[in-house]
Parts: structure tokens; C-alpha cells; sequence
């Protein structure tokens, strides 16, 4: 049976000092038939260079399998560019052997364990920003990203174990408002009428972005610690 571990964005050689083995002793014990998912902001497919591919390379080299889904601060024109793939019922981009990413909208069912993914958010910082170089628009999902969120849930009945998210509901960051300081928009409105329209179950959701390690009932917000599922 498959380990899962779970951490929140690591914005690639920034924030991964909680994926080494100090912080996240397990990945010992681990195989390539175990996992660690990463909640958005992976940023290894960023500036196309050789840091891209000292990284993903350093990735390849753990004894685990890597799992990511988009946040905002993704080379998302670069991801787009990756041929898709399906895997374990839901599709994908292969980075490279063992580390995929997870596209919008999808189910997988790895092991066993059924998982919803819903990469993007809206960067707070976008005026700083440059399109194509440190912005772009696709951060956020499309009217065809959403779409087939809603058709794959609904062939699995709104029923998963594990929801995956870049940022997190509305419901959920008004309940934190002074700790996330965000505002609703279109994606975190659609994560909430998954809730609240189609009453989504699910055993926990995980979900980055907002850069704090915060619990609220089954809903998880991940920065600095690696959870196992
Ligand atoms: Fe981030």
C-alpha cells in the first residue's frame, strides 16, 4: 500500500528546506511507489534554466514520487507545453519519471485512494508582476478547466477522499480573514459551491497559497510541515 505525504508551496529552491530529510525524516522508508504531493507553487518549471533542472533532477533522486498541482507562481505557459498523459484516471504532465503534475479538474484513483485536483489562484501581486516572465493570465482556471472539474465529480458521485487545492474556499478564508487577507474571486467562489451547492465529500482538503500552517476542521492549509494522509 502507498504512503501519501503531503506539504504546502516550495517555490522551488526557496521554500523546500521541509522536504529534506530533517524535517521529513519518513522519505527513508520510502519507494518510488510512495508519494509526496505538493499543494501548488512547486516553481521548478520557472525559468526554464539549469536551477529547473538541478531541481527537478534533485527531485528524481528522492525515494519517493512527486506530486504536484499548479498554484499561481508556475511557468504555466511552459507546463501547457508538456504533452498530456493520463494517470490513474485523471490526466497529467510528466515533468520527468517521477514528477508529475496534476492537472485541473481531475480524479485520480492512486492505490486506491481517489483524489481532486484544482491547481491556480489569483497572485495578490500580479501589478508588480511581468506577463510571460513572472505572471500569467492562466493562473487561473478556465471555463473548460471548470467544466471538466464538475464532470469528473459528478462521474464520481462528489465522493473522493482527498480534495487538493491551490488556494482555498471562501467559506474558509472569510473564517481566516485576518490570518489570510485574501479576497474571494471566481476560483475560490467555485471551490465553495463545491461545498455548498454539491455538498463535495471527502476525508481531508488540502490546500497552499496562503503561506501558513492552519487547521479548520477537515480543511488543511500546509506551508512549513510535511502530514502524512
Ligand atoms: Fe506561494
Amino acid at each position: 500500500m502507498a504512503r501519501f505525504f503531503i506539504t504546502g508551496d516550495t517555490h522551488g529552491e526557496l521554500d523546500r528546506k521541509k522536504i529534506g530529510t530533517r524535517y521529513f525524516p519518513e522519505q527513508k522508508e520510502l519507494t518510488k511507489n510512495d508519494y509526496l504531493l505538493i499543494t501548488g507553487d512547486f516553481g521548478c518549471v520557472w525559468s526554464l534554466d539549469n536551477t529547473d533542472k538541478y531541481l527537478i533532477k534533485e527531485y528524481e533522486q528522492r525515494r519517493f514520487t512527486t506530486l504536484f498541482i499548479d498554484g499561481n507562481h508556475e511557468n504555466h505557459d511552459a507546463l501547457d507545453a508538456y504533452p498530456v498523459e493520463m494517470w490513474n484516471g485523471g490526466k497529467i504532465h510528466r515533468i520527468s519519471d517521477t514528477v508529475i503534475h496534476l492537472m485541473r479538474g481531475q480524479v485520480y484513483n492512486v492505490d486506491g485512494v481517489k483524489f481532486f485536483t484544482m491547481g491556480g489562484a489569483e497572485s495578490t501581486d500580479k501589478q508588480y508582476r511581468r506577463e510571460g516572465k513572472t505572471w500569467w493570465a492562466r493562473e487561473m482556471p478556465s471555463a473548460e478547466e471548470y467544466e471538466e472539474a464538475m464532470a469528473n465529480l459528478a462521474a464520481n458521485d462528489f465522493d473522493v477522499d482527498y480534495v487538493i487545492t491551490h488556494c482555498a474556499p471562501e467559506a474558509v478564508i472569510s473564517m481566516a480573514d485576518n490570518v489570510f487577507a485574501r479576497r474571494p474571486n471566481e476560483l475560490t467562489d467555485f471551490l465553495t459551491r463545491l461545498i455548498t451547492i454539491y455538498g463535495i465529500r471527502y476525508k481531508g482538503w488540502y490546500h497552499g497559497h496562503y503561506h501558513k500552517d492552519l487547521d479548520m476542521g477537515k480543511i488543511h492549509c500546509l506551508y512549513n510541515r510535511v502530514i502524512e494522509l
